[in-house]
């Protein structure tokens, strides 16, 4: 946020230096993204907020964000990426919360016309990206329905994110050369996938919503690669939770050690190029040399 506010303070300098109508064309995009632009009165953004992280926010989320009357938000949305709508806009809660029975989505569908049908720029914020495991094709298709006006700003998806911090490769020339990102909301989900059309060796799995899943995501996994040498699992939760990283057969009792929260599984041998992986192998290392 701090680097965004450089540049668009030197933009300004730039334009009072420099004077002129080709000055402003050429500053155009950032004069606009500082909000110059009325709101778009009526429409409804769907936007990915990304895994938790503002700085991975788009310039087009943080655009629209910064424009918006109304911010229909829910669990995953922290409150980073929250401070980074207008001051004065308002801001709803529509996800679950412990305990607490969450609005329906009919409830919550009904709540964006009801505020675009106003007149308000309504900016409905999702975690990751609104397409993958977001629900945001039913609310696309509601709202279309209703004639409402809407667009998708699509969003880093957890896997993307969980990956790149863990400098992880979710494909690799030659050694991962196909990636599947699948859901295991609940254990019998895991039981219901056809492992065997996963077990290829080049394939890296990705797993959302599979934490409370895992043991049946190991044992789904480990009976599809039998006789194969062991895969690698990496778990990844929002930047200020916790990783772990192990072989699979490992898994469950990992995913029991990082606890609750989102959890997004990572299985696939690119798990032996990520950071903690090496980091672990070398600490390993270490030990027997001193041993
Ligand atoms: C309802 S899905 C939403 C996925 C989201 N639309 C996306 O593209 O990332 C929720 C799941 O996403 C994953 N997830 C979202 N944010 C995460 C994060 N920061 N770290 C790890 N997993 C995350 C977890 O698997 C979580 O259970």
């Amino acid at each position: 946020m701090r680097f965004l506010q450089i540049v668009l303070d030197t933009a300004k300098l730039a334009l009072a230096l420099a004077g002129g109508a080709g000055a402003e064309a050429a500053l155009g995009p950032n004069i606009e993204w500082r909000g110059g632009r009325e709101s778009p009165a009526g429409i409804v953004h769907l936007v990915g907020a990304g895994p938790g992280d503002p700085d991975l926010l788009t310039l087009r989320a943080l655009r629209v964000l910064q424009s918006a009357d109304i911010v229909f938000h829910d669990e995953l949305v922290t409150p980073g990426i929250l401070d980074c709508a207008r001051r004065d806009a308002e801001r709803v809660f529509v996800g679950k919360r412990r305990g607490v029975p969450g609005i329906g989505q009919d409830e919550i569908n009904r709540r964006f016309v009801e505020a675009a049908r106003a007149g308000r720029h309504v900016v409905r914020l999702k975690g990751g990206d609104p397409f993958v495991f977001g629900r945001g094709s039913e609310e696309l298709e509601y709202l279309r329905r209703a004639g409402v006006e809407v667009a998708v700003v699509p969003g880093i998806s957890a896997a993307l994110g969980c990956a790149a911090e863990a400098g992880l490769p979710l494909t690799l020339r030659g050694e991962a050369t196909r990636l599947t990102f699948m859901t295991a909301h609940h254990a019998s989900d895991a039981q219901a996938i056809d492992w065997t059309g996963l077990a290829h060796a080049a394939t890296t799995i990705a797993v959302y919503m599979g934490g409370s899943a895992a043991p049946a995501v190991q044992d789904g996994r480990l009976g599809a690669i039998r006789g194969r040498p062991s895969r690698y699992w990496r778990a990844a939760r929002r930047p200020d939770a916790q990783s772990r990283t192990g072989r699979l057969a490992e898994l469950a009792a990992l995913a029991a050690e990082a606890g609750e929260g989102p959890t997004l599984l990572v299985i696939g041998d690119v798990v032996a190029h990520s950071d903690l992986w090496r980091a672990a192998r070398l600490a390993a290392a270490s030990r027997e040399l001193a041993a």
